[in-house]
């Protein structure tokens, strides 16, 4: 019998298509795309979700907003939407819940393309992640928010800014939304401590704003999983900001904060172009299990909410890369799957076209990085056959 890793790649199945993609994705993927605009190029036998809930493991992504059409990563572009329908079964929006996108000003909130994302995953019946409700890093807020004037009683109007921010937005969504990153990346890497903002000076600490989103949103979803997210990773280097994390989900505990799981963001990096992937692998995995071992002996789950696999330490040759990416990335998911605390995998987006690693991640060769399971014209790469066999390698978690 065929594996359904060996399925993964094959080829474009018109039946499977219609059964799985929308019209407007079939259209495009049947011919109606533009030369220059990739087709949904090659359809795996079984998507990614349906490979993981096997194992009662949940898939998924990243998407964007863009307007209908943009070659961009939205469902607002067919190739792409097929893509997100076939692989996916839970979707978190990339930047369109954030502050920064919600909040133009203290006194107005604009819901229109989250609003527009969350109808369209819940027309899909995609399960819908929140990220995020308090990004604790004045860089990522609103510039009204790091400028603002808390006037006379500052900690009495931070507390109803934050609180009026999570009760407005976990009531909108109800329970289409399942899980929150209530918090998210609130630790400085370097120093191991809480980063500070105009909402933590005007509170007086910075847990006392944590603690304050956490309960708020325990409050007013109560349905709902509550995630500290952050991106302490495995590879050397991340130490202090391990240690940093620890400290933090030790507090929520003592403090009796209502956090459910880490979530760990897991953008990986092979930095290290002199040693085989394998050995890097083998390296890392002792710190790290210690570091899950600790975070999960608190009583914490684990969610992988945005998997990528920067390349820079790789040589320039694409099937090298793809190959060092896609043995890196199984190895990392193969370990953290021994962990049945952990049942929900989201990459942060699905394919090279598109996502922060064009931008924000640069190797020294120019060349883009090859970090996500489909490559710039939407093609299956050795990344997402690598996280199917992961999944299919898994003992099952217990039914939710
Ligand atoms: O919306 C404007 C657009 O109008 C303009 O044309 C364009 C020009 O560069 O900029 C657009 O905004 C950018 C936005 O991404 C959408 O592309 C912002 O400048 C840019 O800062 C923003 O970056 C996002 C970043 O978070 C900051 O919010 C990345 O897309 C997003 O992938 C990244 O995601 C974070 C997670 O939230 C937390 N964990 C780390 C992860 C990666 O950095």
């Amino acid at each position: 019998m065929m594996s359904e890793v060996a399925q993964v790649d094959g080829a474009l199945n018109r039946r499977m298509l219609l059964g799985t993609a929308s019209a407007a994705g079939v259209a495009a993927l049947l011919g109606g795309c533009s030369a220059d605009r990739p087709a949904y190029a090659s359809v795996p036998g079984t998507g990614l979700h349906a490979i993981g809930a096997s194992r009662n493991i949940r898939f998924g992504s990243a998407f964007a907003w863009a307007p209908p059409g943009e070659d961009a990563a939205s469902f607002g572009n067919p190739a792409y939407a097929a893509l997100l329908q076939a692989e996916c079964g839970m979707l978190v929006a990339e930047n369109q819940m954030k502050w920064q996108a919600l909040r133009p000003s203290p006194t107005q909130f604009d819901f229109a393309r989250f609003d527009a994302m969350a109808a369209w995953a819940q027309q899909q019946g995609k399960a819908l992640r929140g990220h995020t409700l308090l990004w604790h890093y004045d860089r990522w807020l609103p510039d009204w928010l790091n400028a603002y004037d808390y006037g006379a009683r500052p900690e009495a109007e931070a507390e109803r800014l934050l609180v009026e921010h999570v009760r407005t937005v976990t009531a909108r969504y109800g329970t289409r939304i399942a899980s929150y990153d209530v918090v998210n990346e609130a630790v400085d890497p370097d120093a191991g401590t809480l980063r500070r903002t105009s909402l933590s000076r005007a509170m007086g600490s910075a847990e006392a704003v944590l603690d304050l989103a956490f309960h708020t949103a325990r409050a007013h979803a109560p349905h709902a999983e509550l995630v500290y997210n952050d991106y302490m990773s495995w590879e050397a280097g991340n130490e202090r900001h391990r240690e940093g994390v620890l400290q933090l989900l030790q507090g929520f505990r003592t403090r009796g904060t209502p956090v459910d799981a880490l979530g760990v963001q897991s953008h990986l990096a092979i930095f290290d172009s002199g040693v085989p992937v394998a050995e890097l692998v083998e390296r890392q995995s002792p710190a790290w299990r210690g570091f899950l071992d600790a975070v999960v002996a608190m009583g914490y789950r684990l969610v992988i909410t945005e998997l990528d696999t920067r390349d820079r330490g790789l040589p320039a040759d694409s099937a090298t890369r793809d190959a060092g990416v896609a043995a890196y990335t199984q190895g990392y998911l193969e370990l953290m799957l021994s962990y049945p605390q952990l049942t929900d995998v989201l990459t942060w987006g699905l394919a090279d076209r598109y996502g922060w690693l064009r931008t924000f991640d640069q190797r020294p060769d120019g060349l883009p990085t090859r970090g996500l399971p489909y490559d710039a014209d939407l093609r299956p790469k050795p990344m997402r056959a690598a996280i199917a066999q992961a999944f299919a390698n898994a003992a099952p978690r217990p039914a939710r």
